[in-house]
């Protein structure tokens, strides 16, 4: 991990604050683009007053680490994992590979892969008492919940893993994560259909064996269509990084803690259970279906530009111009269709797509299609139920978040981290007991 340079090497690149308060200036640093809030907090107008803080609900701009994770520039609609494209890996490369380029910083050589894949591969199984106590969950428990308070127990049956300043002790976990996720997220899955779990198969590859444990029966081997399996890895590697979001930023926090990385692991489940953050495409098809027909769309759009709605599956906090990862998910419609059939939502998808594209209103905001966009209508037509679809992005992030909690745990620079507040309530009340205030 980098350490954050002294000071600017340029002594223009500062920022000189006059504080109108005592008249006094002084000199900040410009260092990346962002100034040290610690360097704010010098400002103060006594000895006996707290220094001059940010307030910044949502860290819409606070900048919380240093990463070589991730890069995004949402106004050229750039996403690069370790300085990769997205649409070359998308293209050309595979899950795991993915993931292994996430968590090492750069591409296996042949023999790393097949060392990676190898162990992924053989570390899919869990411990059979995580299948009693999934039994345990109420027969329409939501897949997502099963699935953060699994990945959260695994911390109990691997005790060790709270040595978290041990290298070799955190590939291990890692390595686990990344190799269970399917189990516990496909057995979320069986479970609400009263289905008996699958386990493993370790001689098919990641996806293929994801979708056997998802919905093999009484065949003997499950033989998934290699073109569904393809465009459910794409739909991985669009999912796993996109630098310090919401879920991101709920591992690193919990996980500055020290804890152990499956209960960090799991505060990031939970936080893409959030309807803000992982529910949008199943919005999306909601709001698709209750459009009904192409010929609701003129209405439909009114009505969103009238503000009495949104426009689900579009705009982005970042991406301003088109998200590259919707792009991408448009191409795997194509394929996946051809082996499923057309979704009759796809149609109304399209039309509504073309129509907002050319009308001034989205036009005006930088209101682009998101990855969520089109990815419901493909988990759809893979047969998941909406309460998958953030199962499947959980499992697709993983790898991301835990080369960030990765990086986390090495970087000198990390702290606990608690951020401040500005109170707002009383202060110095006294105390009167309740037999005396109920008198
Ligand atoms: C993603 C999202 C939360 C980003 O929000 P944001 O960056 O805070 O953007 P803002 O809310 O400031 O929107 C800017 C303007 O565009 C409008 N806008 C944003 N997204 C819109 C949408 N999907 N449909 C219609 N109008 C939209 C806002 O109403 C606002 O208009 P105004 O300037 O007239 O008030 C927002 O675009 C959204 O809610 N999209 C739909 C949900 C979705 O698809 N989420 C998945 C994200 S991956």
């Amino acid at each position: 991990m980098t350490d954050a340079p002294a000071a600017a090497a340029d002594p223009a690149a500062s920022l000189t604050v006059r504080d109108n308060r005592t008249g006094s200036e002084y000199e900040v640093p410009i260092v990346d683009g962002t100034i040290r809030a610690a360097d704010l907090g010098k400002i103060r107008t006594s000895d006996e007053e707290p220094g001059l803080a940010v307030y910044d609900p949502g860290f819409v701009n606070t900048a919380s680490c240093r990463s070589a994770v991730t890069f995004i520039d949402g106004d050229k609609g750039i996403l690069e994992y370790r300085g990769y494209p997205i649409e070359q890996l998308a293209e050309k490369s595979n899950f795991l590979e993915v993931a292994y380029l996430l968590i090492h910083g750069e591409l296996p050589t042949k023999e790393q892969y097949d060392a990676w894949v190898h162990e992924i591969t053989y570390h899919t199984f869990v411990h059979e008492n995580v299948k009693s106590f999934m039994h345990g969950f109420r027969y329409d428990a939501h897949p997502m919940g099963m699935l953060m308070a699994s990945v959260g127990a695994l911390s109990t049956f691997y005790p060790d893993a709270r040595n978290i300043d041990d290298p070799a002790n955190r590939h291990m976990q890692i390595v686990r994560m990344i190799a269970k996720m399917p189990t516990l997220g496909a057995w979320s899955f069986r479970h609400a259909q009263g289905k008996p779990f699958v386990y493993p198969d370790n001689e098919l590859s990641y996806t293929e064996n994801f979708l056997s444990m998802l919905f093999k029966m009484s065949e003997q081997k499950f033989d998934a269509d290699p073109r569904l399996a393809k465009a459910l890895d794409v739909l991985l590697i669009l999912h796993a990084d996109h630098e310090q979001n919401c879920s991101t930023n709920a591992v690193r926090s919990v996980g500055s803690s020290q804890v152990d990385p499956y209960s960090a692991v799991a505060a990031g489940v939970a936080a893409l259970y959030g309807p803000l953050h992982g529910g949008a495409n199943e919005a999306v098809l909601r709001m698709l279906r209750r459009i009904g027909s192409k010929e609701n769309i003129p209405a439909f759009i009114e009505g969103v530009k009238a503000g009495n709605e949104k426009l689900m599956g579009f705009g982005h906090r970042v991406y301003k111009n088109f998200d590259p990862r919707a792009t991408i998910i448009k191409k795997a419609c194509d394929d996946v269709f051809e082996v499923t059939g057309v979704n009759p939502l796809l149609e109304i998808a399209q039309e509504l797509e073309k129509i907002a594209l050319e009308d001034e209103y989205f036009i005006k905001r930088k209101l682009y299609p998101n990855v969520d966009f089109y990815s419901g209508l493909i988990y759809e037509a893979l047969q998941f139920p909406p309460e998958m679809f953030t199962v499947l992005f959980a499992i697709g992030r993983t790898p991301g978040w835990l080369a960030q909690w990765n990086e986390l745990i090495q970087d000198k620079e990390q702290k606990i981290a608690r951020p401040k507040q500005i109170y707002t309530g009383d202060r110095q009340l006294t105390f009167v007991p309740a037999e005396e205030r109920w008198a």
